[in-house]
């Protein structure tokens, strides 16, 4: 039976609804709720939960724990879209256009603190290995945004680099949240970091399309302002590739754009450069390339191949999505 993304996503949704994030001043919990319910595809805690189900987990403890991760999630969406200068998430204004860019610091701190109070409520007896492994993750990925905001006036940027750059900022935290998941089931540590491994090499796949998706979206479904990326000279997949790529000329096109200020213009001459290098379809295959190294990490999982199912078939969605 395929798997059913949805009633995942709803079961997350009402427990989401069912969180206490009232308070007061509202200036401070208005924002909160805000990003909260604006949906979002709830990829890290379906991980935690289906990492969770595989070794027959305790399901309030899974739960919990994966809100803990999307509230952290959306703590650092509201703080990246301070440092991004996004207008736009999730189909509607983001938290500091909304409100002002204090009230984002300010509110995205407080769900840091909720995230680990949701932790703390698992009661799990593993709860000291969670913060460690969610302690881990939250300073790899600032020190991922770190490098991610450095890149944007660094010339030349490796795609190892990148790699590396997208593994803390992004794929650590998918990681996480199946490793998370597997740790409350008290699944062994070897398959516990297959899981992990499975979640890093999905991450980094997510990252480069995520990339894509900011260039070549579908603006009416991506959510979020596309050629975004264009504008603030993200050194992204497509770009380095394009580099990489590029002759003489065409590179001194493409490093010319970084100071072009009619937004419109640089995105599309960004794009047609993209084109003439044959970047999207070369995009296309590293992702494929870390999507497939993904399942066979999940593959080294001791358990019997069928009940992987559902984490295959999230995968392959993931892979398939349009925002
Ligand atoms: C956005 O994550 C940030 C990235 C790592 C690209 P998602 O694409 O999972 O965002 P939502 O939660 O579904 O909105
Ligand atoms: C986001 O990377 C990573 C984190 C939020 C930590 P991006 O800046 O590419 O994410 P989007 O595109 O704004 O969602
Ligand atoms: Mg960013
Ligand atoms: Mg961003
Ligand atoms: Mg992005």
């Amino acid at each position: 039976m395929e798997f059913k993304v949805d009633q995942y996503t709803q079961r997350l949704n009402q427990a989401i609804d069912a969180l206490d994030l009232e308070g007061n001043p509202p200036e401070l919990y208005d924002p909160i709720r805000y990003i909260m319910s604006l949906g979002g595809k709830r990829i890290r805690p379906i991980l935690c939960l289906l990492a969770a189900d595989l070794f027959e987990g305790n399901e309030s403890q899974a739960t919990l724990a994966a809100l803990s991760i999307e509230v952290f999630h959306n703590f650092t969406l509201v703080h990246d879209d301070i440092m991004d200068e996004a207008p736009l998430r999730r189909g509607k204004k983001t938290v500091h256009e909304k409100w002002n860019r204090d009230i984002a610091i300010l509110s995205g701190d407080v769900m840091f603190v909720k995230a680990y109070d949701l932790l703390l409520a698992t009661n799990s007896p593993k709860l000291p290995v969670l913060i460690k492994l969610f302690n881990t993750t939250a300073v790899e990925v600032c020190e991922g945004q770190q490098l991610d905001m450095n890149f944007e006036t660094t010339e030349t940027v490796s795609i190892e680099n990148y790699i590396r750059m997208i593994e803390l900022k992004t794929s650590v935290l998918l990681a996480c949240s199946l490793k998370m998941g597997a740790l409350i089931s008290d699944a062994n540590e070897v398959d516990a970091n297959h899981l992990y491994d499975f979640g890093k090499n999905l991450g980094i796949a997510f990252q480069i399309q995520d990339d894509l998706l900011d260039a070549y979206g579908d603006p009416t479904k991506f959510g979020k302002r596309v050629g975004g990326d264009i504008i603030s000279n993200k050194k992204t997949y497509l770009l380095l590739t394009a580099l990489e790529a590029a002759s003489v000329s065409q590179k001194s096109k493409l490093l010319h754009l970084f100071k072009e200020t009619n937004q419109e213009l640089k995105i599309s001459e960004t794009k047609s450069l993209f084109e003439e290098l044959g970047v999207p379809d070369k995009t296309e295959r590293a992702i494929a390339q870390y999507y497939e190294s993904a399942l066979q990490s999940l593959e080294k999982i001791s358990i019997a191949k069928e009940k992987k199912t559902p984490l295959r078939d999230l995968a392959k969605q993931i892979m398939d999505r349009t925002h």
